[in-house]
């Protein structure tokens, strides 16, 4: 899809818009590269900033995580690609930070001065910025939709465990037909939906009544233990 300014912005539930781009690891078409797997496509403001290096760092040094997850990475700034290749060796190379030292970001970065991609995936906000991207954040399943989007502004950064806790929830609505509750995390309740409701495949009307409890008829739950999740993450 060619980007403009008139594209909408994508939303939950879409397809996510299709590219091709020069990254910091080659070419890349997105999402068509990364078939069968979760990928989160990011953006940063700029490169050589306080925030975003404090933020790429942290990304970087949980990226075992996310692979474990069958998750791909992809990030993007509206900067070129020998900023970026400057920018990721002085992380690597002379940044020390929280006890993060030597990082080395070995997910693609995508170089986006045109801001062709930036526009498509609707991370330019004017009145935010007009020249550089906000912090969005796509989640986008194996079937290439988009299930999740955040943005914040330029001067905060995000929480990335929070980033890793929503795409292991996203997980286990899949693989479990689920809903999840307030702060869920992985050895929580779930929420067993009313049949048809949120969106998820399975519901109370497939036998599971024995083992919920109720908080009232339309607010029930189940356990499933942290390591049965975890069995089931990243498919
Ligand atoms: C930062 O990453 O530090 C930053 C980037 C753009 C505007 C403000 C802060």
């Amino acid at each position: 899809m060619e980007a403009n300014v008139v594209n909408p912005m994508p939303r939950i539930g879409d397809n996510a818009p299709s590219f091709t781009a020069v990254t910091t690891q080659g070419v890349i078409n997105f999402p068509g590269d990364y078939q069968g797997k979760w990928k989160i496509l990011f953006s940063h403001p700029a490169d050589f900033t306080p925030v975003c290096t404090s933020e790429f760092m942290t990304f970087a040094s949980m990226a075992d995580d996310f692979e474990a997850l069958n998750c791909q990475l992809v990030g993007l700034s509206v900067d070129g690609l020998y900023s970026h290749i400057a920018w990721l060796r002085t992380i690597k190379d002379k940044i020390e930070y929280k006890g993060m030292k030597n990082v080395e970001v070995k997910f693609p970065l995508i170089e986006d001065i045109s801001m062709n991609v930036a526009k498509l995936y609707g991370m330019i906000q004017p009145g935010e910025s007009q020249t550089s991207a906000v912090r969005a954040v796509f989640f986008i399943d194996p079937k290439d939709k988009i299930r999740t989007i955040m943005y914040y502004p330029l001067s905060l950064g995000r929480n990335f465990d929070e980033i890793k806790r929503v795409l292991i929830g996203l997980q286990t609505n899949d693989n479990f037909g689920v809903a999840l509750p307030a702060d869920w995390c992985p050895g929580d309740e779930v929420i067993v939906p009313p049949a048809g409701s949120c969106g998820v495949a399975k519901s109370r009307m497939d036998g599971e009544e024995a083992e919920m409890k109720c908080y009232d008829w339309f607010f029930c739950t189940k356990n499933i233990s942290k390591e049965e999740v975890e069995s089931r993450l990243g498919k």
